[in-house]
C-alpha cells in the first residue's frame, strides 16, 4: 500500500517518507500530527504550476493549517497569504510574510482588525459589504493612506459541497450579491481612502465538481468587464480556495484540471489570479497518529475502538461527518472485522470512523487517521480539558516536533 508520504511496509509498519511512524510515536507520544514537508512541497509546486501560464499568485489559505513550521515551508516555496482574522495576521507576519504578500478575508472584522490590515498596507483587503467599506475608508483616510481594497462577490452559486461549508450562494453569509457589486465599485472610486484593485471570490470548500467552480469564473470575468466599461481597472482576479480532495479514494480534481475549467473564462482578463488553497496543500500531507487506548465488545455487536485521539483533534468527523481513511501502523494478522473508531471524550458525536473494516487492534496499536493535515490542528480544542497535540515534521529522512504538545499548566495558564 502506498498512498503519497505514507508508505506501508511488513518490517517497519507504517512510514512518512522513509521514517517509521512508531519510532515517531515511541518518542513524542501520541496524539500527533505528522506531517511530509515533501508532500507539503509538491501539492503547494502542482498548484502553482498549474496556473503557470497566466501572471498568478497563490495565496495559501492559513485557516487549513497554520502551524509556523507549515508556514515558514510555504513562505519559503514563494507561497503568498489568505488570513481570516487578527490572529492569523499576525500569524502570517512571524512566520515571515510580507504584508504585500497577505490578502484578508473575513465576513466579521473589527475595527481593530481593519485599522490593523490598513496601517500594514496589505495586498488587499476581502471587503464584505458596503458599511465595511465605508468604515475601512474612513480608517484610510484617518491614516492618510488608501487601502487597496478588493470586494468578495457572491455570485449565487451552489458548490455542491456539505451545506457547512458551501458559501457561494445568496443565502449563505458571505459576499455582496454580485449584481449589486457593479455599484458598489463606481462608489469606491468615489472614496478617497479606497484603490479597488481587485475582485474576490470563495464559493465554498472540498469541492469535486470544477463545474461550479467554472461557472464562477465565468461570472467573474464577465463582472470585470463590465468595471472596465465604467473605466474601473483592477490588477487581480481572486478566485479564493475550495478545490476539494479525495479523502476516500474517489476520484478529486487535480489543480491541473481546476485550471483548465477556470482559466478559459478568466485569463482574457488580462488580471492576475489569485488563487487561497487550503485543503489542496495539506490535507493528504498529514496523518494523525494515535493509540488505541481501549477495546470494547459485547454481546455480538461491533467492537469500539477507543483511541487517545478524537473530536478534540479532528473534530470534522463529529462536525461534518467527514470520512477518513484509518489504518493500522503495523496490522495484526488476523480477520478484518467490523468496529467503530472513536475518541474518548463524553459525547456520542465523538466518532473517528463508523462502520470501519479494521484488522484486530489491540489495547498500545498505533493507528493512523489520513488526510488530516488540514483543519485538523487548526480546529483542536481542549474540550474535557484535553491538551493540545504534539505536530512533527518530517523532511529528508529526519524529523522534529514543530509544535509541541500543551501542558496542564500551559492551559490552564490565563486563569486565575
Ligand atoms: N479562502 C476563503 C475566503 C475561505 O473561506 C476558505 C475556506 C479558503 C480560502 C480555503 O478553502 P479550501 O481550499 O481549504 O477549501 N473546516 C472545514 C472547511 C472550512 C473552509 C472555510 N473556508 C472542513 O474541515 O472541511
Amino acid at each position: 500500500m502506498h498512498t503519497g508520504a505514507f508508505a506501508f511496509d511488513t518490517a517497519s509498519g507504517l512510514s512518512c517518507d522513509g521514517v517509521p511512524l512508531a519510532d515517531i510515536a515511541a518518542s513524542a507520544g501520541t496524539p500527533t500530527f505528522v506531517y511530509s514537508a515533501e508532500a507539503i512541497r509538491g501539492a503547494w509546486r502542482r498548484f502553482d504550476a498549474a496556473f503557470g501560464a497566466v501572471p498568478h499568485a497563490v495565496h495559501y489559505a492559513l485557516k487549513a493549517n497554520s502551524t509556523l513550521g507549515v508556514l515558514r515551508l510555504l513562505r519559503g516555496l514563494g507561497s503568498g497569504a489568505d488570513v481570516n482574522s487578527g490572529g492569523e495576521l499576525e500569524v502570517a507576519l512571524r512566520a515571515g510574510f510580507r504584508p504585500d504578500q497577505v490578502v484578508f478575508t473575513g465576513v466579521g472584522k473589527t475595527p481593530e482588525e481593519l485599522d490593523r490590515a490598513v496601517s500594514l498596507g496589505l495586498k488587499a483587503i476581502n471587503a464584505e459589504s458596503p458599511g465595511e467599506l465605508e468604515r475601512i475608508d474612513a480608517l484610510a483616510r484617518a491614516r492618510g493612506a488608501r487601502a487597496r481594497v478588493a470586494v468578495r462577490l457572491n455570485p449565487d452559486i451552489d458548490a455542491g459541497a456539505h451545506p457547512h461549508i458551501s458559501t457561494g450562494r445568496r443565502v449563505n453569509k458571505f459576499g455582496v450579491p454580485i449584481e449589486l457589486g457593479r455599484e458598489l465599485y463606481r462608489q469606491m472610486a468615489r472614496m478617497p481612502g479606497l484603490q479597488p484593485v481587485g475582485v474576490h471570490v470563495h464559493i465554498g470548500s472540498q469541492i469535486t465538481d470544477v463545474a461550479p467552480l467554472r461557472r464562477t469564473a465565468e461570472a467573474v470575468a464577465e463582472f470585470v468587464g463590465w468595471l472596465g466599461e465604467d473605466g474601473i481597472a483592477i490588477e487581480h482576479v481572486d478566485l479564493g480556495g475550495g478545490l476539494g480532495v479525495s479523502y476516500d479514494g474517489a476520484a478529486a480534481p487535480t489543480p491541473a484540471e481546476y485550471a483548465a475549467a477556470v482559466l478559459p473564462a478568466v485569463a482574457p482578463t488580462g488580471c492576475t489570479i489569485l488563487l487561497e488553497p487550503g485543503r489542496a496543500i495539506v490535507a493528504p500531507a498529514a496523518v494523525l497518529l494515535a493509540r488505541v487506548i481501549d477495546v470494547k465488545r459485547f454481546f455480538d455487536a461491533h467492537a469500539f475502538v477507543v483511541l487517545d485521539a478524537g473530536m478534540t483533534e479532528l473534530i470534522r468527523p463529529a462536525l461534518y461527518g467527514a470520512y477518513h481513511r484509518i489504518s493500522a501502523v503495523a496490522p495484526r494478522a488476523g480477520a478484518v472485522a467490523a468496529c467503530e473508531v472513536v475518541g474518548p471524550l463524553c459525547e456520542s458525536s465523538d466518532v473517528v470512523g463508523k462502520n470501519r473494516r479494521l484488522p484486530p487492534l489491540e489495547v498500545g496499536d498505533l493507528v493512523a487517521v489520513h488526510d488530516t493535515g488540514a483543519y485538523g490542528s487548526a480546529m483542536a480544542s481542549t474540550y474535557n480539558r484535553r491538551p493540545l497535540p504534539c505536530e512533527v515534521m518530517v523532511d529528508g529522512g529526519r524529523w522534529e516536533v514543530i509544535k509541541r504538545r500543551q501542558t496542564v499548566e500551559e492551559m490552564v495558564g490565563l486563569e486565575r
